[in-house]
């Protein structure tokens, strides 16, 4: 009687692990996905909207400098899309630009950079 109930206590915590498995599968996937993925026309006129509106609070609302730095294409010709993303998604915690991998996927990120460094922000 003791065993059988000790058996299904633990026929209980293991199928909650493989809850938990699954749960974390579930939410990694599409995590991932978002890597490569392509956004869609009205994502990427949010993003040109966040560029103007949100960055431009430090940089300008033409972008040419603020209190951020000027982002024109001539002054990130030192950076690649790669770079500037990963400064988008983490900021600079020492400096007042703060890190965007909170609201911002990767994909959105290089499409932000890619934006900057073509300088066709309108
Ligand atoms: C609260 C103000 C603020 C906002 C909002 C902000 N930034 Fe910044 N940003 C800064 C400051 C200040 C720096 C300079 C940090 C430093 O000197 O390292 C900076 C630096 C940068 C740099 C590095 C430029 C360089 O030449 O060193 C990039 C790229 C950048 N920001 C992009 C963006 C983008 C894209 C957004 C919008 C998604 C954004 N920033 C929003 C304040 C801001």
């Amino acid at each position: 009687m003791m065993h059988s109930v000790m058996s299904r206590a633990s026929n209980w915590r293991l199928l909650n692990n493989a809850a938990a498995v699954l749960l974390s599968v579930a939410v990694l996937i599409p995590a991932m996905a978002s890597a490569g993925e392509t956004l869609s026309d009205s994502r990427r006129t949010d993003l040109n909207h966040l560029l103007r509106q949100d960055c431009g609070s430090c940089h300008g609302m033409t972008l040419k400098g603020g209190l951020g730095p000027s982002l024109l294409p001539e002054q990130l010709a030192a950076w690649d899309v790669e770079s500037l993303a990963a400064m988008i998604l983490s900021g600079n915690p020492e400096k007042a630009m703060p890190g965007w991998s909170g609201l911002l996927s990767d994909a959105e990120a290089r499409y932000l950079a890619q934006r900057l460094l073509e300088g066709d922000v309108q």
